[in-house]
């Protein structure tokens, strides 16, 4: 059995999806391992590290193979070449990849997207989504210390004492956490809110100061957040406007699961910060938590010069290679059955995780918005089995509903 590793394609794409030191973590359980020619190099990892772990590395090194794993998706031109059967395993955000979802369908590939892996214990070390958003929440800490033309920490000096920066973190979910682990480990004084009840004893448990508005919590399915109302919104803006006003940085790392991410900062609450501060917005990419924010750009809001993110693991690509490769392997571990990769589609992560396979589409959402409702049952015929598999567990991606997480009773 063969597992493909891919060469990225999309622009600024740095990770790799198999970093070499789990290459034997792949070949111990029977497989062999081909790596496309400088496919790790932008993580820091050279073809001879592949090739000293026991891969073999050749442009050719999709022919054969069963399995292709990659951080983005394929191309459809690069699916088009795969044999009918073959697996591909990669972030697959079904939403924005219609196309490439039918295209998948219709060359009989199976494909996994790992944000559709269910969110339980069992899959924890499988969840790239988490993975990720911990290297992008500690990028964005260091990008508002980096930016910053001051001390994070206290300094007590005897030319005098330089007091220490005030750091606002808005959302704590994954990467709002470590953003906040990371701020508070530089020496700021960090304040945190999040519209989950929940939230507010985990960012205490890491060290800042819960900021509490005087407004209803909005918990959503499976541990998420849900939407605010506008009113609601517009109230949190004033509640939060004077903290953002005292903050030095305000990072921003909000996210509602099948929504654009909310919007919690105007330019005018911008405005209102002091000379010199900065703003780090993660979300500017998938709409922006802070209006202006322009992902891969920094442009001036008033006093402050606001950081838009986009792809912000790929900017610490050799551990968020490390940590992504590392769910790739757990979950083809997973996938492994005697010596071969054969999927149990009676599992739940394995299923949860399917978008195609067998030239059906198996997740449902996805499956409707390209193809259309499921045809009416004829209440006269005969049962029969459907080709396609409607996953009792999970039902979208972050971009496409709620997935659920294990406790989640809806
Ligand atoms: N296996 C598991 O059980 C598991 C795995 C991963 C995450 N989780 C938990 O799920 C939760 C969310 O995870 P995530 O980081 O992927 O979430 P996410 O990326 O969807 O959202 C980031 C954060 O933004 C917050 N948010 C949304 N709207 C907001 C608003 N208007 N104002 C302020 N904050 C807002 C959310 O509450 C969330 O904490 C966390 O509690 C996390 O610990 C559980």
């Amino acid at each position: 059995m063969k597992i493909a590793v891919a060469r990225e394609t999309r622009q600024g794409e740095s990770r790799v999806a198999l970093v070499p030191e789990l290459v034997g973590k792949l070949t111990a359980q029977g497989y062999t391992v081909a790596v496309q020619p400088e496919a790790g190099v932008n993580a820091q990892y050279a073809d001879q590290d592949y090739l000293e772990a026991g891969a073999e590395v050749t442009e050719d090194a999709f022919d054969g193979a069963d399995l292709v794993v990659s951080v983005n998706p394929l191309d459809s031109y690069q699916v088009r070449t795969l044999a009918p059967g073959t697996s591909v395993m990669s972030f697959l955000p079904t939403r924005q990849s219609l196309d490439l979802v039918a295209d998948l369908r219709d060359a009989g590939v199976t494909s996994f997207a790992m944000e559709l892996v269910p969110r339980i214990s069992r899959a924890q070390s499988m969840d790239a989504l988490s993975s990720q958003a911990l290297v992008s929440g500690y990028r964005c800490a260091i990008v508002a210390a980096g930016m910053l033309r001051r001390f994070f920490p206290l300094n007590m000096t005897a030319a005098g004492t330089v007091p220490p920066a005030e750091v606002v973190v808005l959302g704590a979910g994954v990467a709002g956490l470590q953003a906040i682990a990371t701020a508070k480990r530089l020496g700021a004084v960090v304040k945190a809110y999040d519209v989950r009840a929940a939230a507010a004893e985990e960012i205490r448990s890491v060290g800042a100061q819960a900021i509490e508005l005087e407004l209803e919590t909005l918990e959503g399915s499976g541990g998420y957040a849900r939407e605010m109302t506008e009113d609601r919104a517009r109230r949190q803006m004033e509640l939060l406007t004077p903290y953002i006003a005292a903050a030095d940085a305000l990072i921003t790392t909000a996210a509602v699961p099948g929504r654009q991410a909310p919007l919690l900062v105007t330019a005018a609450m911008v405005e209102q910060m002091k000379p010199g501060s900065v703003v780090v917005d993660l979300a500017a990419e998938s709409g922006g938590n802070v209006e202006g924010a322009s992902p891969g750009e920094v442009v001036r809001i008033g006093h402050a010069q606001v950081w838009g993110g986009a792809n912000v693991p790929s900017q610490l690509p050799q551990p968020a290679s490390k940590l992504y490769a590392q769910n790739i392997v757990n979950l083809v571990t997973l996938m492994t059955r005697d010596g071969a990769f054969d999927p149990d589609f009676e599992d739940e992560i394995v299923i949860g995780s399917c978008v195609t396979r067998g030239g059906a589409i198996l997740h449902e959402p996805t499956r409707e918005t390209i193809e259309g409702p499921a045809p009416e049952p004829d209440p006269l015929a005969e049962p029969a089995a459907s080709p396609v598999v409607e996953d009792p567990t999970q039902t979208s991606d972050r971009t496409g509903g709620s997935t659920r997480f294990e406790g989640d009773s809806q």
